[in-house]
């Protein structure tokens, strides 16, 4: 990667925006955003277009990973390619229903933040650590609470796209995790790779968190604005082969630590 692939936000280096069609306005910090709190009819069609454009950066994301690590071996390339036709597929039907619902591409900002971060990484298992296991393991989280959410107004369409679109991702974070652990089998280095992806990732997050007061384009509050409580989707999380250790670690720092099963040596039961 050189100099001229990267741009500096808030003093912390990223990959440089991928091409976007001139419809897109792209924007750098939330505070550019026009997210909404409710879900009115310009909310929802918001919201598809955000849903679409992330699955066109989760194209880009793991087409470029192809690109920038051939060497690798030939069934994780697979994994790889048949990700890379999911997320195609994703953009599409978000596509489709945002057209439904009266919306189309461009009429709202998008940030090119996954793609930014990830696309930094210069390891393979960082990039698999920061998209799949990172990522999209939250995004199956999302997903979960925010098929409730379209239900809840009546849209059982969007609903059902989102419940088909999830079984996607758990295969996706589940071919990270299994990879992730083969290599790190092989060669226990790799783990300082993905725990120096895991330091970056925090630092850009601190670095372009919004500051006390800050609002984005619509004037809503960011730091008083929660999207959604979201809870560890821990059914599918398990489906997509996180360790019960794991697990227990994530409901622990979401407060559940209470409902862990313990051992007598007060360890969590792995
Ligand atoms: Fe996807
Ligand atoms: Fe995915």
């Amino acid at each position: 990667m050189t100099f001229a692939d990267t741009k500096v936000i808030r003093g912390v280096a990223l990959r440089r925006d991928p091409a976007r069609e001139d419809c897109f306005t792209v924007a750098q910090l939330h505070t550019e955003m026009h997210d909404y709190t409710d879900m009115s009819p310009v909310s929802m069609r918001q919201r598809l277009h955000r849903h679409m454009h992330n699955e066109m950066q989760n194209t880009e994301i793991t087409a470029q990973t192809l690109v920038d690590f051939p060497g690798v071996p030939w069934e994780l390339r697979m994994e790889l390619a048949r990700q890379c036709w999911d997320e195609v597929r994703h953009t599409q039907l978000c596509y489709r229903r945002l057209k439904e619902l009266g919306g189309h591409k461009g009429e709202f900002p998008v940030m090119n933040y996954e793609w930014g971060v990830v696309c930094m990484v210069d390891s393979l298992p960082a990039r698999l650590a920061l998209q799949n296991r990172t990522f999209e393991a939250g995004e199956m989280d999302l997903f979960r609470e925010l098929i409730g959410k379209w239900r809840e107004v009546g849209d059982e369409t969007t609903a059902q796209m989102l419940d088909g679109m999830l079984a996607d991702e758990v295969q996706h974070v589940r071919f990270g995790n299994r990879w992730l652990k083969r290599m790190a089998r092989e060669d226990p280095s790799i783990l300082m790779k993905v725990a120096g992806a895991i330091r970056f990732l925090e630092d850009v997050n601190q670095a372009l968190a919004p500051q006390p007061g800050e609002v984005n384009a619509l004037g809503v509050d960011l730091t008083a604005f929660v999207h959604l409580d979201v809870f560890a989707n821990v059914e599918d999380r398990r489906r997509a082969e996180f360790s019960e250790e794991e697990l227990a670690e994530i409901l622990r720092q979401e407060g559940f630590g209470s409902i862990i099963p313990q051992t007598a040596a007060g360890e969590p039961r792995a």
